[in-house]
C-alpha cells in the first residue's frame, strides 16, 4: 500500500467517472493529493471548461477520498510535485496509458481503466444538442406567432 499518491485531472461537470475513479486511487493508498488543472493550463491545453477552477477545486476537495487539491498550471510541474509532496505512486485514467511512463523513475506509474459511457466532452455534447434543439423550437414558435400575426393584419 502506498503512503502518498497523485493524480491529475481537469474535472469538470463532476460526474459519477470521476467519482469512481477517485474512489479506486484512494484504495491504493493512505492520502491522495489530487493536481486540478487551471482554467489558464486548460486554455493552453485548448480546453474550454464550463465551471471554473475555484468551484472545480472546491467540489473535488469535498469528496471524502480526496485529502487535498493543488493547481496544475503546467505540462513540466510532475516531477517537482512528486518530490515536493513525497509522493509514492502517481495514478492516472488508462486514458493516458504510457504517457506518463517517463516518472517511473521517481514513483511507482499505474494506469486505471476509465468509467465507461460518461465524460464531461460528453456531458458539454449533450448541453449543446439541447440548446440547439430549443433555438430550433424557439423558431419554430416564433414562424408561428409571425404567421397568426399576419392572419390578424
Ligand atoms: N475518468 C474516468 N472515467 C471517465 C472519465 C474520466 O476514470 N468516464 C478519469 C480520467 O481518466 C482522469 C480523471 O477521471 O484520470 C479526470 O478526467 P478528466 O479528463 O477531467 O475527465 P473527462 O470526463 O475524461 O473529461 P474530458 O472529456 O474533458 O477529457
Amino acid at each position: 500500500m502506498a503512503n502518498r499518491i497523485i493524480t491529475y485531472g481537469t474535472f469538470d461537470m463532476f460526474h459519477i467517472g470521476h467519482l469512481e475513479l477517485l474512489k479506486r486511487v484512494k484504495s491504493y493508498g493512505n492520502e491522495l493529493i489530487v493536481a486540478i488543472s487551471t482554467d489558464e493550463f486548460n486554455d493552453i491545453k485548448g480546453k474550454k471548461t464550463i465551471i471554473p477552477y475555484e468551484q472545480r477545486a472546491k467540489i473535488v476537495e469535498a469528496i471524502r477520498y480526496v485529502d487535498k487539491v493543488i493547481p496544475e498550471y503546467s505540462w513540466e510541474q510532475k516531477i517537482q510535485d512528486i518530490k515536493k509532496y513525497d509522493i509514492d505512486l502517481f495514478i492516472m485514467g488508462d486514458d493516458w496509458k504510457g504517457k506518463f511512463d517517463f516518472l517511473k523513475k521517481y514513483c511507482e506509474v499505474l494506469y486505471l481503466p476509465r468509467t465507461e459511457g460518461i465524460s464531461s466532452t460528453e456531458l458539454k455534447n449533450t448541453l449543446k444538442t439541447i440548446s440547439s434543439i430549443n433555438i430550433k423550437e424557439l423558431n419554430h414558435a416564433f414562424e408561428i406567432l409571425k404567421r397568426i400575426k399576419e392572419n390578424l393584419e
